[in-house]
């Protein structure tokens, strides 16, 4: 696991609780920013402090410590989404002063030059207290804050947190699907019932996690107020970004998806391990009955791999190369309970599933279907807010959002072995 950049205990987070604050004075500007995030995009100011921001280089002291690096990427992402969409019209250009580093940044990160999922989740965590004598578990929820936020709300705290500890809870599932695939190799039929019982019993977890969402993350402040900073440069002709955005002065245009939980690698490992296979929107799976352990051929699921770090993604690629139950539970059909145990999982992913639709219902369609009852002025007003009363709405990632999410659902739901 440690290998491409995963712990037992933590699954995709990182080992350690992330950077807070960049070590090196020199960079002393870029955090002070991003510190007062909330009272900049409150004031409009953001766009011109930014604009007299200093160039600064990316030195090699950054590039060669990874929990410093991930740190400046989490920054600049920050305020470039803040830069973007912090006025009423989007701005097409980021100025070189947050273009140049982050271009540099990322790249050596493998991640694209916007917030994603890696840089308001992953990387944005620390413990509200972090003394072991004062609380039990340094990793627990109700011990974990935010680094930065765009709003300095609570709401906006919760929505990313309640996805750090998913990614936490969900290390459970990698850690008995791994010994799943290894108990599938030894021909172990009781390893790999009692290992997918943990893995189903996991995904449940998963599942009650994200139904805590509505506890402190307001559906009403999500869509209007935190979601706009969400958005990324993809598709937002709607929103006034019709090629993207600039990367410096003398840059080109630039193409890219918001954030959206699709980078999670949490989820598409679930879907590698139990042998899940997504398809084209609209489309089938063949009726033929073949069994592949690719992650699938949905190009967004495909394409938001290139949103998750490097290192997660080649996890990916090599799980779905060594990926083994699904084969080995449909070549076994006479063991009921391993039968059993596999389509549990299935059924847990499933359920898990229809709460996220119920939640995309609650946060976004119902929020759209609304008449806004701020002023014009106050609205913030994304591609994303902009499409309220049309009839699809728009994931984030730019997906058809609830046909997105069905279609996922149901070809969890028709994997299962049972069916087969
Ligand atoms: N992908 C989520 C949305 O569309 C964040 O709101």
């Amino acid at each position: 696991l440690e290998d491409y950049g995963l712990s037992a205990a933590n699954g995709f987070l990182p080992a350690e609780f992330p950077v807070t604050e960049l070590s090196d004075i020199y960079y002393k500007p870029w955090e002070t920013v991003v510190a007062r995030l909330p009272s900049l995009l409150l004031s409009k100011k953001i766009r011109a402090v930014v604009d007299r921001l200093p160039i600064l280089k990316v030195k090699e002291s950054l590039l060669d410590n990874v929990g410093e690096l991930r740190r400046a990427y989490s920054v600049l992402c920050f305020i470039t989404n803040a830069y973007v969409w912090g006025y009423d019209e989007p701005s097409d250009t980021l100025p070189d002063c947050i273009a140049e580093p982050l271009l540099v940044i990322s790249e050596k990160l493998g991640l694209p030059p916007l917030a994603t999922y890696s840089s308001l989740i992953l990387w944005n965590f620390k413990p509200i207290l972090d003394d072991p004598e004062l609380v039990d578990n340094l990793m627990d929820l109700e011990n974990l804050t935010t680094i930065n936020t765009f709003t300095g709300g609570i709401d906006e705290s919760w929505f990313y947190l309640v996805s750090v500890f998913f990614e936490k809870t969900g290390a459970q599932c990698i850690h008995a699907g791994l010994n799943a695939i290894q108990a599938v190799r030894d021909g172990n039929d009781k390893v790999i019932i009692n290992e997918l019982e943990k893995v189903a019993q996991g995904i449940d977890n998963l599942g009650s996690l994200l139904m805590r969402m509505e506890e402190m993350c307001d559906p009403h402040v999500f869509f209007f107020r935190i979601r706009p900073y969400l958005a990324g440069w993809r598709n937002m002709t709607d929103a006034g970004l019709p090629n993207g955005i600039r990367y410096g002065s003398t840059g080109s245009y630039q193409q890219y998806a918001g954030g959206s939980n699709a980078q999670s690698s949490l989820i598409q490992a679930l879907d590698i391990l139990l042998g899940v296979e997504h398809f084209a929107m609209g489309k089938k799976a063949s009726s033929e009955k073949t069994i592949s352990a690719q992650a699938g051929k949905n190009s967004f699921i495909n394409e938001m791999r290139k949103y998750m770090p490097k290192d997660h993604r080649d996890f990916l690629d090599h799980l779905g190369k060594v990926s083994n139950v699904r084969d080995y539970v449909l070549s076994h059909k006479s063991n009921e309970k391993l039968v059993l145990s596999y389509d549990a999982c299935l059924a847990m992913l499933k359920s898990f599933r229809d709460k996220h639709i119920q939640i995309v219902s609650r946060y976004v369609i119902l929020q759209a279907s609304k008449k806004p009852v701020v002023s014009k002025a106050k609205t913030l007003r994304s591609g994303l807010s902009k499409a309220q009363g049309k009839k699809e709405q728009k994931g984030t990632g730019g997906t058809s959002l609830i046909p997105f999410l069905k279609q996922c659902r149901d070809e969890t739901g028709s994997a299962a072995a049972s069916e087969w």
